[in-house]
Parts: structure tokens; sequence; C-alpha cells
């Protein structure tokens, strides 16, 4: 495998978990566009800095040196240290959106991830229609709000009711840039194990 896979959806669609195990089979790092956005949320939080500033968010990614390290497992760096096991908190996911909004954020990150050399399986919302349009392999994967606030409640200390409606709120602030690239299949994963999405990822790929 040589070029780029692409697999966006909406939150707790499945994406991470998916985009490790396919890289995992073709023997490629993934990267998750998500970590440099949750990053920026972070460092926010951390520095009490108005997620709605556009100018100090960039300049905290830069005074941090906030990095990617792509590999089998995705991390963030930011000082050089592991930021990532920080990254997956109600307060982060409910800031996020906010951070993700601003175009000269959403550029710094889509010039993080084109500093990768290919071959590589990214995700995120607009992988393959932002980012990588040229990308020859490009999914989507969507799953009902239900099914995704059901798995999400088993990675978060929060109940199942605050989880779905944490994610219906993210769903709409998200709306502008989670969209399927007009070549990407479209995979519901109401229904399916994650070893099924991922065997069919791979199906596919080898057509
Ligand atoms: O995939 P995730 O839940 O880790 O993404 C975190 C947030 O970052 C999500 O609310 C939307 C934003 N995001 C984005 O706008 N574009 C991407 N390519 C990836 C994530």
């Amino acid at each position: 495998m040589r070029g780029i896979v692409t697999i966006d959806g909406p939150s707790a669609s499945g994406k991470t978990s998916v985009a490790r195990r396919v890289a995992e089979a073709l023997g490629v790092p993934y990267l998750s566009s998500g970590l440099l956005y949750r990053a920026a949320a972070r460092l926010a939080l951390e520095a009490g800095v108005d997620p709605g500033e556009e100018g100090a968010l960039l300049a905290l990614l830069e005074a941090h040196r906030v990095r990617l390290l792509p590999g089998q497992e995705n991390r963030v760096l930011a000082d050089g240290q592991d930021l990532t096991p920080l990254l997956h908190t109600p307060e982060v996911d409910r800031t996020v959106s906010q951070v993700a909004r601003h175009p000269r954020v959403r550029a710094w990150v889509n010039a993080r991830l084109k500093e990768v050399p290919p071959p590589f399986v990214a995700e995120g919302r607009d992988m393959g229609t932002a980012v990588f349009p040229e990308a020859p392999h490009k999914f989507y994967l969507t799953a009902s709000p239900e099914v995704r606030a059901r798995r999400r409640t088993r990675e978060r200390p929060q109940d199942y009711e605050e989880v779905l409606r944490d994610l219906l709120r993210r769903d709409e602030l998200d709306r502008a840039q989670s969209f399927p690239a007009p070549d990407a299949l479209v995979l519901d994963t109401s229904e399916m194990g994650l070893e099924a999405v991922v065997q069919a990822i791979l199906a596919h790929l080898k057509d």
C-alpha cells in the first residue's frame, strides 16, 4: 500500500479504532487529526485562553511546539511531552468544536498532517474532502447517535444521557466539516462490530 487511506465520520463512529486496526493490517502508520484539535483545546483550557480567540490558540500551538508522532499508536507531543493521555476528557470534548471552527487553526492542523510522508491511514472529519482529496481510498463511517453514545459511555466518566446530549451538540457544531467525500464508501456501522468494519474496509482495498 503506497497511498493514503482516509476514514472520516462523526464522533464515536468508530473511526479511531477502525483506522488503527486498518493501519496495523496494512503495516502503515495512522494519523488522528482530531488529536491535534484536542491538543489545542487542552492547552487553551490549561492556559485559561478563550477558545474563541483564534490568534491566541495559534500562539499556544506554536509556543508549545505541538507535533504529531505518527505510528501504530498515534501520539501528540507538546513541549516534547506526550499530551495524548490528557486529550479524551469531557472538558476537552466540550471545548474542541469551538477550537476547530477557526480557519487558521484548521490550516495549521492540515499543514502538520501534510508534513507526514505517505503511506498512512488518516482519520477525522475532512480527511477525504479538504485535506487529502487526492487520496485513492476513502471511507466514511456513520452510526445512529444512540449507538455512538452507547459506545462513548464506555470510555467516559459520564452517564448515557449526558454523553448523548454532548454528542448531539458536537454533531451540530462540527456539521460544517463533517460530510462524506463524493468518492467515499459510506459504511453504517450501527449493526456492525469493529472486526466486521475493519474486514469490510480491507476487502474493499483489496478490490
Ligand atoms: O475525532 P475526534 O472526536 O477526536 O475529534 C475531535 C474534534 O475535532 C471534533 O469535535 C471535531 C474536530 N475535528 C475536526 O473538526 N476536523 C477533523 N479532521 C478532526 C476533528
